[in-house]
This record gives structure tokens, C-alpha cells and sequence, in this order.
């Protein structure tokens, strides 16, 4: 009960509910002292006691008839409460039978622990699948890495083989053409290996204070390579001061080619990127704005995901290995797209790298 600010008094609940009964009572034995003042004193003063001891009686059944009805159930209700905070999720009241409002405060109970032991259930379920399909996905992956480093080799040779047999056959020849197919196919199995292994074996990156420009033109002059004779600009834009920020230059421009590749892969004939590099308060951006064809709010949701393609001859690994890059920096990776316009990838780097994230 509040008394005054800041003060608490603590009044047992059992003195609160016997109060109004006692003052009832002590009002009502008042008014019989009042009614009996004409009785003799000697017969008055039995009266009294006998009002008084009926009053106390009255009183104590009271007290008896509360402890029964509402002190027991509140002791179990505690005692169960403390059972489930210890995490025993299999405990009931036994008042829920009863047919009043403590009953129903029983059956209440009882139907939240039952709720929360089912959520707890599934919760434990959902943990495990998701567990075995994680061990099982891990050691996909191993085999997939594992089988990809013993293709690569042998690729390589066939390669080579081409080459040699391309070049021992005469100018004319329409088994040249075939040859070059080959050649074209093999290089694509090449490039979808290479970028297997990048995923399930990603090189340490190492954080050191770079230029992040120069990061950014390296992947710039690497994509415009390319472009090839497509009328596509690649146009670039340093930040004035960026200053040294703190990230892997190797990791970041391979984050950087990926989203171009992506950005080149995007526009079907003619077009335009813009790359540029912007200096904020505690971090550095590097947008990709590219004019194609946008993405699909279909797709959108999944693009980050390992394996999403929506190309005939894609991987779907380059957004997601870009975005493991960019959060070991601390940083992080967004999309804005409208479907027929284009769209930019942003990169934002922390200029130093936030302790926390470097443990990951
Ligand atoms: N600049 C972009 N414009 C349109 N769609 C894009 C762009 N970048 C990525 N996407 C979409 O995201 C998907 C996943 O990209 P990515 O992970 O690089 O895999 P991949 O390029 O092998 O398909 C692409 O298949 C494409 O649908
Ligand atoms: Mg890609």
C-alpha cells in the first residue's frame, strides 16, 4: 500500500481481508454496548463477553475459512511458479478443478504452461531439424569443395589437350569450331569451380588500413576488361578524401567485381555503371548503380542467398560470398532495385573495424 512518496508498507493480505469483517463486527458490538446500557450491569456483562467471544469466534472460522480457500492455492500457485522458473515445464495446480474464480486462476495456469511446454517442444524440434540439415548441408559442402579441388586439375590438363589439337589442325577445319565450343564450355565449368571453392574455401581475409580508391578503380579496371565491344561505360568516382580505411583490398574487390559482373550481366545491350566511393562520418560506401533490367520482387528476397540464380548459367554464389566478405568487415550490403530501370548495390565499410565483429 502507498502512503507517501516513496514509501511502501507491506500489509499482510489476511489482515486486509479480515479488517472490514472486524470492523463490521467491533461497529456492531458498539451498537449492542449502546442497546444493552439499559440491561442490568451484572447480566450486561455477560452479554458482552458473549457478544465479544461470538465476534472473535466468528473472526478466527473467518481466518480458517480463508486459509482453506485462497492462502493454499496461492502457496501451491508459488511453489509451482518457482518449479517452472527452474525450467519444469510439467507442472499443474491441483484448485483448477474448482468452480470458482480461483479455479479458473488454476485452469489459466495450466493452460499456460501447456502452451508454453508445445512451443518449447516445437522450438526443440525445429532446433534439431534445422541442426541435422546444417550438418548435413556442411558436409555437402566439404564434398562438393573436396570434389571441385580434384575436378580443377584435370580440367586444366583437357584444357590444355584443346588448345594443343585446336592448333594442329588446318585453318579451314569445321572440327575448329567444335573445338572452340569445347574450349568455351570447359572455361565455364572452370569459372563455376573456381567460384565454388572461393565459397566453401574463402582465403583469410586480413584487415589493414588501405586506400579503399584504389581498391575500388583495381575492380573497376578489371571489369571494364570485360566489357569486351559491348556499349557499356563503367564510369568511376573516388571520394575526394577517403582516407585509409580499415579492410582486406583483395577481399573487397573481389565484393566489388562480383556486384559489377552482376551489374554488366544485368544490362542486356547498351548501358551505363556508376561506381562511386563516398566518405561518411564513421563509414566508407561504395555504391554500384547500374541501368539494366532491375530485380523482380520475387526474387529480391533471395538474391543473398548461396546458390539463388535466376541465370541459365549462374552459380548464385557471387552475392553471397560478397556479403560474408562485407560482414567480417563489420559492414553490410544493400540493394535498391526497380524492375526495367536498374539497380545500386551499396557497400558500407566501418572506417574501423568495430571490436566486436572482429572476432567473427
Ligand atoms: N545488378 C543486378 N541486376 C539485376 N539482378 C541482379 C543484379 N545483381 C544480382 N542480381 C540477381 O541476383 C541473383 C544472384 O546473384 P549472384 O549471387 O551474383 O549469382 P549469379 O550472378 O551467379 O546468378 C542473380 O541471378 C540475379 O537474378
Ligand atoms: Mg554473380
Amino acid at each position: 500500500m502507498r502512503t507517501a512518496p516513496g514509501l511502501d508498507v507491506h500489509i499482510n493480505w489476511r489482515f486486509k481481508a479480515i479488517l472490514p469483517v472486524a470492523a463490521t463486527l467491533l461497529a456492531g458490538i458498539a451498537l449492542f454496548f449502546w442497546v444493552t446500557l439499559s440491561i442490568p450491569p451484572s447480566d450486561r456483562r455477560t452479554v458482552l463477553l458473549v457478544a465479544a467471544g461470538g465476534a472473535v469466534a466468528i473472526c478466527a472460522v473467518l481466518l480458517v475459512v480463508l486459509a482453506v480457500l485462497v492462502h493454499r492455492p496461492l502457496l501451491e500457485l508459488r511453489e509451482k511458479i518457482a518449479r517452472l522458473e527452474q525450467g519444469d515445464l510439467n507442472v499443474t495446480v491441483g484448485f483448477a478443478g474448482r468452480r470458482d474464480e480461483i479455479g479458473e486462476l488454476g485452469r489459466s495456469f495450466n493452460a499456460m504452461v501447456r502452451q508454453l511446454r508445445e512451443s518449447h517442444e516445437q522450438i526443440q524440434q525445429l532446433h534439431r531439424t534445422q541442426m541435422s540439415r546444417a550438418e548435413h548441408l556442411a558436409t555437402l559442402g566439404e564434398l562438393a569443395a573436396g570434389l571441385a579441388h580434384e575436378i580443377r586439375n584435370p580440367l586444366a590438363g583437357i584444357a590444355g589437350v584443346i588448345q594443343i589439337i585446336g592448333r594442329d589442325l588446318p585453318p579451314g577445319s569445321p572440327t575448329r569450331e567444335i573445338l572452340k565450343e569445347v574450349e568455351q564450355e570447359v572455361h565455364h565449368i572452370q569459372k563455376i569451380l573456381n567460384e565454388l571453392l572461393d565459397y566453401a574455401r574463402p582465403k583469410p581475409l586480413q584487415l589493414r588500413p588501405a586506400d579503399l580508391n584504389a581498391t575500388a578503380e583495381r575492380a573497376v579496371s578489371l571489369a571494364r576488361q570485360q566489357i569486351a565491344s559491348r556499349p557499356i561505360e563503367i564510369e568511376f568516382r573516388p571520394a575526394a578524401e577517403v582516407g585509409m580505411v580499415e579492410h582486406d583490398p583483395d577481399g573487397i574487390q573481389q565484393v566489388l567485381l562480383n556486384l559489377l559482373l552482376n551489374a554488366l550481366q544485368a544490362i542486356p545491350r547498351e548501358g551505363r555503371i556508376v561506381v562511386e566511393v563516398h566518405n561518411e562520418d564513421r563509414y566508407a560506401t561504395v555504391a554500384v548503380t547500374d541501368s539494366g533490367c532491375g530485380i523482380a520482387p520475387e526474387h529480391l528476397p533471395n538474391i543473398f542467398k548461396p546458390f539463388y540464380t535466376t541465370k541459365g548459367k549462374g552459380t548464385g554464389l557471387g552475392l553471397s560470398l560478397a556479403r560474408r566478405i562485407v560482414e567480417f568487415h563489420g559492414g553490410r550490403i544493400q540493394v535498391e532495385t526497380e524492375v526495367g530501370r536498374g539497380s545500386t548495390f551499396r557497400v558500407w565499410l566501418p572506417k574501423r573495424k568495430i571490436a566486436s565483429a572482429a572476432q567473427s
